[in-house]
């Protein structure tokens, strides 16, 4: 089959003698597993869904039901789909760069189970549990997803350990994500709309920093302007493409 889409032998020849490289993935990613996006118009689950009834702590607070349900809906889904190819290709990328950093948006833990290590997960895993008070560990989230088991320590009840609007991201993936971006000499943005920061910001950092911008995307995205190479199509064929034309 050919390929979907032209990939520039300078870029290739750049990733080939690449020694640090930085990913930033979003819902994109997940798509062709069978996982919806955010903001697609149609399909996407904020067109469905209001983030203020179902992604802040008051949202919880006022209808804990309402949000535990929402997740555990998106966790029940996220454990039925597979990784696809390019989440597969990402993790091949990871084993041939020599220092290569996945940051990812997602919560759905699709990157670790095709093989990816050490993934910087900005906005949390949907496979996890907190205290809302958060006074205790992290468990992992395997009850019965229809009732909200409490915090053994206080008694509150335990959320999705992930980060919801209005909340800060965790300090140290924050961190990394931020380091990772400054250090690398190539950045791809795939699969994100790359509206919601700090996340968004993280290209840019790596542009200004001196790395070579590279956007995966069917549409563009209010950084598509600034990128180096805007390579405009699914993740699931064109990361794999990229990686038997760097490698072969
Ligand atoms: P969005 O839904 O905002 O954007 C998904 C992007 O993926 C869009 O730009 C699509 O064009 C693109 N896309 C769709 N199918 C694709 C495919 N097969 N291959 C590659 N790209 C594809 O999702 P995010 O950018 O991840 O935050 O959204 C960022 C954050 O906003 C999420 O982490 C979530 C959300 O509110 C929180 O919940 C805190």
């Amino acid at each position: 089959m050919p390929p979907s889409v032209e990939i520039p032998p300078r870029l290739l020849q750049d990733l080939r003698s690449a020694q640090n490289v930085a990913a930033l993935t979003g819902a994109g990613v997940s798509q062709e597993s069978g996982l919806r996006t955010f903001r697609d118009p149609m399909d996407g689950l904020w067109a469905q869904y209001r983030p203020e009834d179902l992604a802040t702590l008051d949202a919880f607070e006022r209808d804990p039901e309402l949000v535990w349900e929402f997740y555990a809906m998106r966790r029940l889904k996220g454990g039925q789909v597979q990784p696809n190819p390019g989440h597969y290709a990402l993790a091949e990328i990871g084993r041939r760069i020599p220092y290569f950093s996945l940051i990812t948006q997602n919560v759905d833990g699709l990157h670790q189970r095709a093989g990816s290590s050490d993934v910087i997960e900005l906005h949390g895993n949907i496979t996890r549990l907190r205290c809302s008070r958060d006074c205790g560990p992290v468990t992992e989230w395997k009850d019965d997803p229809k009732k909200i088991p409490r915090c053994p320590r206080c008694g509150a009840n335990l959320r999705p350990d992930v980060v919801w609007f209005g909340e800060m991201l965790p300090e140290i993936e924050l961190e990394r994500a931020i380091e990772a971006a400054r250090a690398s000499r190539v950045f791809l943005s795939i699969g994100t709309s790359a509206v919601v920061h700090p996340a968004a910001t993280l290209p840019i950092l790596a542009k200004e920093s001196g790395a070579c911008l590279v956007e995966i995307n069917p549409e563009k995205t209010p950084l598509t302007a600034s990128a180096d190479y805007f390579l405009q199509g699914k993740s699931g064929e064109i990361l794999p493409e990229l990686v038997r034309q760097i490698w072969r």
